[in-house]
C-alpha cells in the first residue's frame, strides 16, 4: 500500500517508516519540521536503502495536501503529527487545541474529498484520565484528563467516532501509547528532544552521556512495590510494528486498541537497567512528587493481541541497549 505518514519524521513516525518498507509498503511523508530536523529523512534513507517522499509543509495548508492527495496514489494514512508537551499544552491551549485537533478536520476532510477511507490515529493512554488501572480498551475514557494536550487526543477520537459513524466505508483505528521508549537498533534513528526532556527514559538517557548531572525521581513514597512511579515502558520498534498489524487489520467503523506491554516498570527498576547498559551507575536524586502523577498505570493487551496478533517481542533491556546505543553515537541528536 501507499502509505501517508503525517508527522513521520518524528520519533515514532520515522520507526514505523522503517517498519512499513520492511513489509513492503511505499511511504509519503508530510511533516513541517516543527519538532524533527531534515537530517531524519537521510538517516532513514540510509537504513532502508531506497529515497522516500517528503513534503514539508504544515499539515493544516489544506491546497497543499489536496496537491499530495492528488499527486500519491494514497491508500491509507497513519496520523502522528500533533505537539506532545503536557506542560505547554497547559501554557498554550490554543496552540494544542488548533494544531492537534485543528490539522486532523483538515486531513479527515482531505481524506474525504479523496475517498481515502483507511485512517491509524496516534492517540495515547492519557484519554483514561482517572480510569482503574490496568487500563482495557472498554475502561471509561474522557474523564479526569488533567491537560489539554490529552483533552485533544479525546477529541480527536470522539471526530474519528462520528464521521465513521457517519459512513460504512471509513475503517479509523485509534492506537492508545503506553510509555513509548528505546530507538532502532542502527543506532541512527532515536528520540531527540529539542529541550530538556519532561519524560524519564530520555531524561536518563542524557545523564547517562553525560548532558544532565543527575536523574530527578519524582516521589518515593507512592503505594508501589519501590515506591516510584510505575508506567508500561514500550520499545518504539514494537510500537512500530503493532501500526503495521492495526494496517493490516483495518476493517469498518472505528475501533481503539492499546499499545503497551502490559508489564509495569518503577522509575528505580529503569534506571539500574539503563546504567547495565551503559556499563555506569546512573547519579539520581529523590525530589517532590510532580503535580499530575498518578503512582501507577499499565495496559490490557488482550485485544490487540487477540485482534491484531500483535504484542511485544522485545525488553526493556533492549530499550535501554538500543537507546544507549542511539545517544552515545549521537550526544546532541540529531545536528541539521
Ligand atoms: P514528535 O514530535 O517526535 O513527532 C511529531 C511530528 O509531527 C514532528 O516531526 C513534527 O515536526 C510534526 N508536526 C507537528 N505538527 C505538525 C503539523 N501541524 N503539520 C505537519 N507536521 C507536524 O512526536 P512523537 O513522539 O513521534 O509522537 C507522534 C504522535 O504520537 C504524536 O501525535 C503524539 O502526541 C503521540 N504520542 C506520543 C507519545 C510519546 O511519548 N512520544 C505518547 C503517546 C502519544
Ligand atoms: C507523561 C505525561 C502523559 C504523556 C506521556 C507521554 C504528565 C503528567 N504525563 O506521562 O500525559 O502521555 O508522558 O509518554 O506529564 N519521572 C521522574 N523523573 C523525571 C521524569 C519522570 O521520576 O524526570 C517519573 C514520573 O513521576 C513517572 C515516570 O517517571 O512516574 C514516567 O514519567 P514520564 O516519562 O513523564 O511519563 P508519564 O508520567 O507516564
Amino acid at each position: 500500500m501507499n502509505i501517508l505518514l503525517t508527522g513521520g519524521l518524528g520519533y515514532i513516525g520515522s520507526h514505523t517508516a522503517v517498519e512499513l518498507i520492511a513489509h513492503g509498503h511505499d511511504v509519503i511523508i508530510v511533516d513541517n519540521l516543527c519538532n524533527s530536523k531534515p537530517e531524519v529523512l537521510t538517516r532513514l534513507e540510509k537504513i532502508v536503502g531506497k529515497t522516500i517522499t517528503f513534503y514539508e509543509f504544515d499539515l493544516r495548508e489544506e491546497a497543499l495536501l489536496d496537491d499530495v492527495f492528488q499527486k500519491e496514489s494514497i491508500d491509507a494514512v497513519l496520523h502522528f503529527a500533533g505537539l506532545k508537551a503536557v506542560g505547554e499544552s497547559v501554557e498554550k491551549p490554543l496552540e494544542y487545541y488548533d494544531n492537534n485537533v485543528g490539522s486532523s478536520v483538515t486531513l479527515l476532510r482531505a481524506m474525504e474529498r479523496h475517498g481515502v477511507g483507511k485512517l491509524v490515529f496516534s492517540s495515547s493512554a492519557t484519554v483514561y484520565g482517572s480510569a482503574e488501572s490496568p487500563y482495557s480498551e472498554s475502561s471509561p475514557t474522557g474523564v479526569g484528563i488533567t491537560n489539554p494536550y490529552g483533552q485533544t487526543k479525546y477529541v480527536i477520537e470522539t471526530m474519528m467516532q462520528d464521521v465513521a459513524s457517519s459512513n460504512q466505508q471509513l475503517e479509523f483505528v485509534s492506537l492508545r501509547y503506553f510509555n513509548p521508549v528505546g530507538a532502532h537498533e542502527s543506532g541512527l534513528i532515536g528520540e531527540d528532544p529539542s529541550d530538556t526532556p519532561n519524560n524519564l527514559f530520555p531524561y536518563i538517557a542524557q545523564v547517562a552521556v553525560g548532558k544532565l548531572d543527575k536523574v530527578k525521581v519524582f516521589g518515593d513514597d507512592y503505594a508501589t512495590p519501590d515506591g516510584t512511579g510505575v508506567r508500561d515502558y514500550i520499545h518504539v520498534v514494537d510500537l512500530a510494528r503493532g501500526h503495521v498489524a492495526a494496517l493490516e487489520h483495518l476493517a469498518s467503523g472505528f475501533q481503539a486498541y492499546n499499545l503497551g506491554s502490559g508489564h509495569g516498570t518503577s522509575v528505580l527498576e529503569l534506571i539500574a537497567a539503563f546504567s547495565e547498559a551503559a556499563g555506569h551507575e546512573i547519579p539520581y536524586t529523590i525530589t517532590a512528587r510532580r503535580p499530575g502523577d498518578l503512582a501507577s498505570y499499565y495496559a490490557h493487551t488482550d485485544k490487540a493481541a487477540q485482534q491484531l496478533g500483535w504484542s511485544t517481542e522485545k525488553t526493556i533491556q533492549d530499550a535501554c541497549r538500543d537507546s544507549w546505543k542511539w545517544q552515545s553515537s549521537n550526544p546532541n541528536g540529531y545536528i541539521n
